[in-house]
């Protein structure tokens, strides 16, 4: 149990509450409203708790607080509707606002007031419309926003501090800084995150499948690397890598994947299933048939595998190892959701099915981390830097980016304008300055000169993006220079590509991949 627990409401910035808190060294964990009670109901209690922002109007908020606010030691931080409750359970003046504040606002210190690091004038990222007009008891104002409005509480004599804008996002100046006062000068917390209490966490979940066969659907991604890693370091032999080499992968996953077979312990086994993935996706244009083949493929190959590891070597694999991580195991939800359920498990793996199938339990020992974390991690654990930070690559590889139907010919025409993109990244010193870079091979034919001569060929559209987890994405400005010399290249090394297009659009609403 950590330290620090998040009561989530609902924002859409909850996740970053806790990333942020563990940066500052605090362990923290979200869970609900309905955890958060039963959890006092038992009679345990969190070092600090923060009420996180949320979609609603107090208004309509009919649960009872005091559970939380009747223990007068208990450092307490309220985000935005967390303020909010904060004010009225406290007896202040919450009022429906008619008009909001969204956006940058500017705030100030008030009342001599000063937080350590902080200039008294800061500009900070606001989301609500209803607000603290008057101030709750014992309750003093720490910064308003330069509309008037109340920005910043603080409890006269108890350690809780209320907020009405939003310190966890990029776009607050300090934010972090603000945060850190709570946690370190408010809380008193004691920092108690790190690398080597990731490192010892991730090992416990290891630990209690010992001596278990463990199967890893490797991709050689940072997930599966470090979930593999640290698997081995516990399990040692035990723990069976097969990466499927479905004849849609990039030049530079092969020669990844040889690197690993050379230079790390890991015991992987390529399957070379190339023919079988082409012959599932022969006659297939739709996206979501050729996804479903490509997943059933995926299932078919490992169910295969186990079968034969059982009959021919006696080995009974027992756990599929997965790279799950935290954003995967937790989703927001309202607290006046029914059912209770602290966390809805989401699966979007590429051999999700597998488990149900063959009877296999499931080992997620990254479930708790967030990908900067598992990245930190994989350096802890002696991962090269270039390994640990590469590119995510979908595990159904390029068939999501051949659109229309997937042929040897056309996938080679991804393979190749992909490694130019790939060579020029890493020549340009720009691989790290994009957090995903891929090229997507378009089924449509335009007219072009090649020589004198006419040309009616396809199109390759370039995808760079730059985002944290994939979820949102902004499309990655890249110099001009750079376009034009990896579209030269390839018009002029890629046979039958006469155009090269970039794609502009951010997600939402466009998706990082075109399928
Ligand atoms: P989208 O296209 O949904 O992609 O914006 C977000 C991120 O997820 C990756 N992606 C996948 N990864 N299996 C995976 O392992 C999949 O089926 C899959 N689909 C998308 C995508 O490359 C991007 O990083």
């Amino acid at each position: 149990m950590r330290n620090l627990w998040i009561v989530d409401f609902g924002s859409q910035y909850t996740q970053l509450i806790t990333r942020k808190s563990r940066e500052l060294g605090y362990s923290s964990e979200i869970i609900t409203y309905k955890e958060t009670k039963k959890r006092f109901d038992a009679g345990k209690k969190p070092h600090a708790l923060v009420l996180s922002g949320g979609p609603q109007s107090v208004f309509e908020d009919e649960n009872d607080y005091s559970f939380i606010f009747n223990h007068e030691d208990l450092p307490i931080l309220g985000v935005c509707y967390g303020m909010q409750l904060m004010g009225r359970y406290f007896e202040g003046k919450v009022e429906r606002g008619t008009i909001g504040e969204y956006g940058h606002a500017k705030i100030h210190t008030t009342n001599d007031h000063s937080i350590s690091n902080v200039p008294n004038e800061i500009n900070v990222w606001m989301s609500h419309s209803d607000h603290i007009t008057e101030l709750p008891k014992d309750f003093q104002l720490v910064m308003e926003s330069h509309n008037g409005l109340v920005a910043a509480i603080k409890h006269n004599s108890r350690p809780i501090l209320g907020l009405q804008f939003h310190p966890e996002v990029e776009h607050s100046e300090h934010g972090k800084d603000i945060l850190n006062y709570f946690l370190k000068d408010v809380a008193k917390l004691e920092m108690d995150w790190g690398a080597n209490e990731m490192l010892e966490e991730a090992k416990e979940l290891v630990r209690g499948v010992e001596k278990s066969k463990v199967l890893c659907a490797f991709s050689g991604g940072v997930d599966s690397l470090v979930a593999a890693t640290l698997s081995h370091e516990v399990l040692g032999e035990n723990v069976y890598c097969f990466f499927v080499d479905h004849g849609l992968l990039r030049p530079q996953d092969y020669g990844h994947i040889e690197t690993l077979k050379k230079e790390t312990s890991l015991n992987i086994e390529v399957l070379n299933v190339k023919e079988l993935f082409f012959n599932k996706l022969k006659g297939l244009s739709d996206p979501e048939d050729k996804r479903k083949a490509i997943g059933n493929t995926f299932i078919e190959v490992f169910e295969q595998k186990v079968h034969e590891y059982e009959e021919s070597k006696g080995i009974k694999f027992e756990y599929l190892l997965q790279g799950t991580l935290y954003p995967d195991v937790i989703e927001s939800i309202s607290p006046h959701e029914e059912d209770g359920k602290s966390v809805t498990i989401k699966s979007h793996h590429n051999v999700g099915g597998l488990p149900e199938r063959m009877n296999l339990k499931l080992l997620e020992p990254l479930r708790y981390l967030f990908k900067d974390e598992v990245r930190i991690l994989g350096e802890k654990l002696g991962l090269k830097h270039e390994w640990v930070y590469r590119h995510p690559f979908p595990g159904p590889g390029i068939g999501i980016r051949v659109l229309g139907e997937i042929t040897e010919e056309r996938v080679l025409k991804v393979q190749k304008s992909d490694q130019i993109l790939f060579e020029e990244l890493k020549d340009k010193n720009l691989y790290d300055s994009t957090w995903q870079a891929l090229t997507v091979l378009l089924p449509v034919k335009t007219v072009g000169v090649k020589g004198d001569a006419r040309a009616y060929e396809e199109v390759i559209c370039l995808r760079m993006v730059n985002s944290t987890d994939g979820m949102t994405a902004v499309w990655t400005d890249m110099p001009y220079k750079f376009l034009t010399k990896v579209s030269n290249r390839i018009t002029n090394e890629v046979s039958g590509v006469t155009r090269v297009v970039y794609d502009i659009t951010s997600k939402p609403p466009g998706t990082i991949e075109w399928e």
